[in-house]
């Protein structure tokens, strides 16, 4: 009788021993965030980074745009490990990272908190608070989070990198949907996120080849006239001008960027593409309830802030965002 319960005994101990191993494994291999991961190390971190960001963003608010667009360049690319920051050469140099605005935002938080923590709290954690700060701003307050803390900073950063990591503004739904899908998000993800172009600007660069003669049939007929105004010279025009994203309400983070698309004033020949296709046009009619794109645009946001992160004692706390160590 007492040979059967031992060898159950043993292997009870066998399969316990199988899943404490793979359950520590699993964890290693997919890091995780946490709220208030500066709790104890740094206990006024947050309030340190939003006092110096809103107050960045109150002297320039062209930078608050600018920074949402960083941090979604920096997730990405290789994760939000902070490598966008890196001064050239380094990511910076690639064409679409070109024209990212809102660096001195970052610098001023880090600056900051390294007075009050030196080397404790990454580049990639203050630009994803910063970015939090940026949509709450933008939204006048409507959609808010509480961002999961706990990167550390990547020790690479090159323009190679970015090869094929984010989209361009001529891309089709099926490119865009490949990008996404590259970095674990799904396709209504991409369409929410694509709501961050309810505010900023872009430069006519990003969407001459619309404005020859006629425009880009996809285009509403007077935008395309006052478009190719403000970017005159046709397809090969060269003005470095920049356009509102966002037409109608270009200062508010909100729905109306939806509404756009479905009477053919989206900027981006990408933008316009999701009115246009199939599958995507039922996901633009969902979200121009901002009732229902608010709580999605927050959730999408969490998870490219998720994006390949580096935890635990991989990556360093960098002490100049600019610089490696
Ligand atoms: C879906 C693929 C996307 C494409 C092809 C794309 C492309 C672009 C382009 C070409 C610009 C204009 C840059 C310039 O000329 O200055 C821009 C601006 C911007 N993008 Fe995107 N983007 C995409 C997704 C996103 C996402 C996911 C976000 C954030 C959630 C985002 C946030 C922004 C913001 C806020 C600006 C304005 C930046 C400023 O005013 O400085 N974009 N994007």
């Amino acid at each position: 009788m007492a040979k059967p319960n031992s060898v159950s005994n043993h292997v009870t101990v066998v399969v316990l021993l199988v899943t404490l191993c793979l359950s520590i494994l699993s964890s290693a291999v997919k890091a995780q965030l946490v709220s208030d991961f500066y709790k104890t190390s740094c206990p006024n971190a947050e309030s340190t980074i939003t006092s110096a960001v809103n107050s960045s963003f109150n002297k320039r608010r062209a930078s608050a745009p600018g920074v949402l667009r960083i941090h979604f360049h920096d997730c990405f690319v290789n994760g939000c490990d902070g490598s966008i920051l890196i001064d050239s050469p380094s990511e910076k140099d690639a064409i679409p990272n070109q024209t990212l605005q809102g660096f001195e935002v970052i610098d001023a938080a880090k600056t900051a908190v390294e007075k009050i923590c030196p080397g404790v709290v990454s580049c990639a954690d203050i630009l994803a608070l910063a970015s939090q700060l940026s949509v709450k701003l933008m939204s006048g307050g409507r959609i808010t989070w509480k961002v999961p803390t706990g990167r550390r900073d990547g020790l690479s950063s090159t323009s190679a990198s970015v090869s094929g990591k984010l989209n361009t503004p001529n891309d089709s739904v099926a490119q865009l949907k490949s990008v996404f899908a590259g970095v674990g998000l799904s396709t209504d993800q991409m369409v929410t996120l694509s709501g961050g172009h309810s505010i900023g600007v872009a430069h006519c660069s990003a969407f001459q080849s619309r404005l020859g003669t006629p425009p880009d049939p996809t285009l509403d007929p007077t935008y395309a006239a006052a478009l190719q105004a403000t970017c005159p010279g046709g397809t090969t025009g060269t003005s470095t001008n920049t356009v509102n994203l966002d037409l109608t309400t270009p200062t508010n983070l909100d729905e109306v960027y939806y509404k756009n698309l479905q009477v053919k004033k989206g900027l981006l020949t990408s933008d316009q593409n999701l009115q246009n296709d199939a599958e995507t046009q039922p996901m633009v009619a969902a979200n121009t309830n901002f009732a229902t794109f608010g709580p999605k645009f927050r959730d999408a946001m969490i998870a490219m802030g998720n994006i390949n992160v580096l935890t635990g004692t991989s990556g360093n706390i960098r002490l100049n965002c600019r610089k490696f160590n």
